[in-house]
Formats: C-alpha cells, sequence, structure tokens
C-alpha cells in the first residue's frame, strides 16, 4: 500500500490522474473502474483537462462503475450513470457504449449482477480501479459487515451513508436505502487500486483503513491485502495516520518511481 499525502485535494487528484494518465497511454485499450460522490470530481476534471490538450484518449477505454442506487431512472440527476455522463464521459473522447453502470431499474438484480461480473470478466478485469472511502470505511457501497469476499449484489445502506448523502438530495427521505454494489471481492480484483480521500470527516476511516486490522467493519481494510494499492490524501484526511510522514516520503519516491 502506498500512501500520498498532499497539502490539498487538488495536489492529490492532480498525482492520481498522472497514474490514470500512465496507465492509459501505456494501454489505449485500458479497463478503468470509476467511481462517483464528491471525491473523484477533481481528478474526472483532471482527466478532462488532460484529454482535452490531447495528451490522453480515452477513445478506446472502457470502463465499469462501482454502484448504482437501486430504484433510481439513469435520468434521476443524482443517479451514478447521469453523474458519470455529467462529470465525466460528456466531456471526453470515450464511447458511450464502452461505459457500464449497473441498471439500478433491473427487474433481477442478482441477474444484473451476474452479468456486470461477466463483462468485466469477459474484458480482461479491471486494470485501474478508482475509490473513494465512506466515513464509516465503506468501499463502493460495501458497508461495515459486507464480507470482505463480497461479489456484486444488492446491498442496503447504513444511516450513517444515507445521512452522507442527503447532501445531494432535496431531503434525506429522497435517498435511496438501496443500491447495486460491485463486492469488496470483486474489487480486489482489479490490478491496481487507487483510493482518494479527503476532508478530516474521511481522517478516522482512512486511519483505520491504513493503520487498523483487517475487518468487514471497515471495507476499505482490505485493500492492505492488495498487492497494488494506493491512497491519495489531503492532508485533513491523512491526519490521524501515526506513520504520515513516512508513508509520504515512500509514496512520493514510489510514485516518482512509476511515472518515470
Ligand atoms: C461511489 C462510492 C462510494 C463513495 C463514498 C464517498 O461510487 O462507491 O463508496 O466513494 O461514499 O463518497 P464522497 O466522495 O461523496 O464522500
Amino acid at each position: 500500500m502506498e500512501i500520498i499525502v498532499c497539502k490539498t485535494k487538488e495536489e492529490a487528484s492532480r498525482k492520481a490522474a498522472a497514474l490514470v494518465a500512465a496507465l492509459v497511454k501505456k494501454n489505449p485499450k485500458a479497463v478503468l473502474g470509476l467511481a462517483t460522490g464528491s471525491t473523484p470530481i477533481p481528478l474526472y476534471k483532471e482527466l478532462i483537462a488532460l484529454n482535452k490538450a490531447k495528451k490522453i484518449s480515452f477513445k478506446q477505454v472502457r470502463s465499469w462503475n462501482l454502484d448504482e442506487y437501486w430504484g433510481l431512472p439513469p435520468t434521476h440527476d443524482q443517479s451514478y450513470r447521469y453523474f458519470m455522463d455529467t462529470n465525466l464521459f460528456d466531456h471526453v473522447d470515450i464511447a458511450k457504449k464502452s461505459t457500464h453502470v449497473l441498471n439500478g431499474l433491473a427487474k433481477d438484480a442478482a441477474k444484473e449482477c451476474a452479468a456486470y461480473e461477466k463483462a468485466i470478466k469477459a474484458a480482461g478485469g479491471i486494470d485501474l480501479q478508482v475509490l473513494g472511502i465512506g466515513s464509516d470505511g465503506h468501499i463502493a457501497f460495501n458497508e461495515p459487515g459486507s464480507s470482505l469476499a463480497s461479489r456484486t449484489r444488492l446491498v442496503s445502506l447504513t444511516p450513517q451513508t444515507v445521512k452522507d448523502n442527503s447532501r445531494f438530495f432535496k431531503k434525506a427521505a429522497d435517498v435511496p436505502r438501496y443500491a447495486l454494489s460491485m463486492g469488496v471481492g470483486s474489487i480486489m480484483e482489479a490490478k491496481r487500486v487507487v483510493l482518494l480521500a479527503f476532508g478530516a470527516n474521511k481522517a478516522a476511516a482512512v486511519a483505520g483503513a491504513v493503520e487498523g486490522g483487517v475487518s468487514q467493519f471497515c471495507t476499505a481494510s482490505a485493500l492492505q491485502m492488495h498487492p497494488d494499492a494506493w491512497f491519495f490524501c489531503d492532508a485533513a484526511a491523512a491526519a490521524k495516520l501515526k506513520l504520515r510522514k513516512y508513508y509520504t516520503v515512500r509514496g512520493e519516491e514510489a510514485l516518482a518511481r512509476e511515472l518515470a
């Protein structure tokens, strides 16, 4: 696990974007795993700028998103399909048909999730998975208590996540209680994982994920077992890491080697 600690989320996002860009340059047909929420927005802005400057092309890139609210149509302005279109896909040269988001209106959730996993496998698996982290340590919608071997499935959101996400909706009662989500086991199969964490309300989750025990109570802690996981944090999100100075030096060295 490499941990890059930056002063701001913009700087952290620029560094994370450099890793994504290096992959896409090396492998123009890369398979990206993508996340929604407020965290990856500055990363997506960086990727849009790199694409507009013709430094990277997404023409042959394929993508699969982590999750989708159960019951929201793709046209709903809080659906994750809508989020991806408006925050990334509509602004880069990716082919829309190569972008995949779970269908929140699928009649048979289990069938939808199984087909999603099968399609990822058929594409050769995810080369780089972008992740945010919930204030309770969740990745995708793998809430505390999710098996670390879990696969893509229908999940119920904790009251904390509903509360956290209510900022995007008119009122808390509008936040869906269920979602389709890739599992921890599915995420662990990505060849590389890039987790972004910004703000003081993520500090406890980041400390639990990096320095706590591996536990289904903080599903991001499973990434301790991943052979190629990168955390990009701003200073506030890294504030509770005991060894943050050491990680910063080691992480910057690792990043420089990667980008050389
Ligand atoms: C989104 C996702 C979630 C978020 C997490 C943090 O696709 O899978 O795990 O990454 O809830 O959300 P924000 O970034 O809004 O703080």
